[in-house]
């Protein structure tokens, strides 16, 4: 046990105020719970709002240019905050833009305290103790040798029904367009022992469903008591946890849809009917501009296998429009793919350049082209979206009651396939699964009624 477990398990009476803002992929949802927990040992108590917060971390993103834009006009208004209600705020910068752009944040941004990469979040309390002996801004952006996970406090709990299990983080792969490899480094695997453990303890403390996750989650090979396991190896595991009722996975490389992952699809019940496997394009010779290492039909039959096993699944993607030499050809060859696949979900959006990555250099297509090649792709996806929302109606499906709904007497619930889906129902009943019949589908929601 380190230093910073044993002040952990002490638990002191929190004297001081943190906010954490999250942007981005849900692994820095996870880092920023985990970030809450090492500070609970050094007496920070999570707060809703900066306005009264000792210290503000901002968790960020830097996978497209608006992403990491956000990030300085919300430093420009937490200064005029702290301005207005005289009492000193720390602030810190965590995450890939932190990873990124290190010291040259502190230096366009002097009144930043604290630069912490996402490999290095650990060392917080030793970072918070030389701003307290007024050692100036501090900067960590190290990829550390020692594993992050081993120094981070076990106490893990799940805040509710659902919760994030970081279990592969970093990429090799490399596409074109992306930052990850660099903001995020090479690929690592967690230990399938301490995962079960982190996983029993979410399930403790009341998490019924654990989305297992990783930049490429299904490269998973983390070492277990037998050598090394595989993602569907963990799924297995995983499921024998018992109040553990749903297991899923993201984010995935198509290249790594094992034939072992694609039959756990068909044999384990608690493996969620659900896949999130962006393609980014349907163009063969964007996808070998973007590095992707797969073609279009290379993936459309990987598809109809996973269907072959789980008939039933509901598939979800990313898509870039406008990657540098995307012809009009190119770009009518992604809506056919579209159009093939039937996606139940997706996110689409329009290339952004990144510093220091293959592409970025390259002769750029124009906005307006990028702009109307979005609005055509998302005019796309929303009409299979809503084929796929259309058919759950009178159905039957159970449905985890997560989370209070909008209105008295309401729950929001998630069903199989990842839909929100609100009926009135008690709100004693948070964590159960419950048979719902889908009386009505709109464009991001479902609603029912408690069947009988
Ligand atoms: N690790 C995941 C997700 C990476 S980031 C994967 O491999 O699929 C999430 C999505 O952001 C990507 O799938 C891609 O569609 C999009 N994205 C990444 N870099 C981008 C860029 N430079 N411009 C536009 N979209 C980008
Ligand atoms: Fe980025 Fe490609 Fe790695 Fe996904 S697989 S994180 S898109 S480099
Ligand atoms: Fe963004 Fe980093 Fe996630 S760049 S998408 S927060 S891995």
């Amino acid at each position: 046990m380190t230093a910073q477990t044993d002040t952990q398990a002490k638990a002191p009476t929190p004297t001081k105020k943190l906010y954490v803002k999250t942007y981005g992929c849900q692994m820095n949802v996870y880092d920023s719970e985990r970030m809450t927990e090492t500070l609970a040992g050094q007496g920070y108590e999570a707060v809703d709002t900066p306005d009264t917060a000792d210290l503000v971390l901002l968790n960020t993103c830097h996978i497209r240019e608006k992403a990491a834009e956000k990030v300085y006009s919300d430093l420009g208004r937490l200064r005029k905050l702290e301005k207005q209600r005289g009492t000193p705020m720390q602030v810190g910068v965590a995450g890939c833009v932190a990873q990124a752009e290190g010291e040259e944040i502190v230096r366009r941004m002097p009144q930043v305290d604290l630069v912490v990469g996402p490999q290095a979040y650990h060392r917080l309390p030793e970072m918070l103790d030389a701003l307290d002996e007024g050692k100036g801004a501090q900067v960590i952006t190290d990829f550390p040798v020692e594993d992050k996970f081993a120094d981070l406090p076990k106490t893990r709990k799940s805040s509710g029904p659902t919760a994030f299990l970081s279990v592969q983080e970093g990429c090799d792969k490399f596409c074109a367009f992306c930052v990850v490899p660099y903001t995020r480094g090479a690929e690592y695997s967690r230990p399938a022992p301490d995962l079960l453990a982190e996983a029993r303890r979410l399930v403790d403390s009341g998490a019924r469903e654990i989305t297992l996750l990783g930049q490429n989650v299904n490269a998973y090979h983390g070492k277990g008591e037998d050598g090394d396991w595989s993602l569907a190896r963990l799924v297995r595991a995983m499921a024998e946890i018992e109040d553990l009722a749903r297991i899923r996975y993201t984010t995935s490389h198509p290249n790594d849809m094992s034939d072992d992952l694609i039959a756990a699809h068909g044999e384990i019940d608690r493996l969620m009917p659900f896949l999130h496997l962006p393609v980014q394009s349907g163009s063969d010779k964007i996808l070998k501009a973007m590095n992707r290492k797969h073609d279009a039909d290379s993936y459309r039959r990987l598809i109809e296998r996973i269907r072959a096993a789980r008939p039933d699944i509901a598939m979800s993607g990313d898509f870039i429009v406008g990657f540098p030499g995307e012809s009009d050809e190119d770009f009518e060859e992604t809506l056919r793919l579209i159009r093939d696949i039937q996606y139940a979900q997706a996110f689409s959006f329009k290339y952004s350049p990144r510093p220091g990555t293959p592409a970025a250099g390259a002769e750029q297509v124009a906005e307006d082209v990028k702009v109307e090649r979005l609005a055509r792709v998302q005019e796309a996806l929303l009409e299979s979206q809503a084929t796929f929302q259309q058919a759950c109606v009178g159905q039957t499906m159970p449905v985890l009651l997560d989370r209070p709904g909008k209105f008295d007497g309401q729950m929001m619930g998630r069903s199989p396939y990842l839909q929100n889906v609100h009926l009135t129902v008690n709100a004693d009943r948070r964590g159960e699964i419950v048979p719902v019949t889908i009386t009505e589908a709109h464009r991001s929601s479902l609603a029912g009624t408690l069947a009988a």
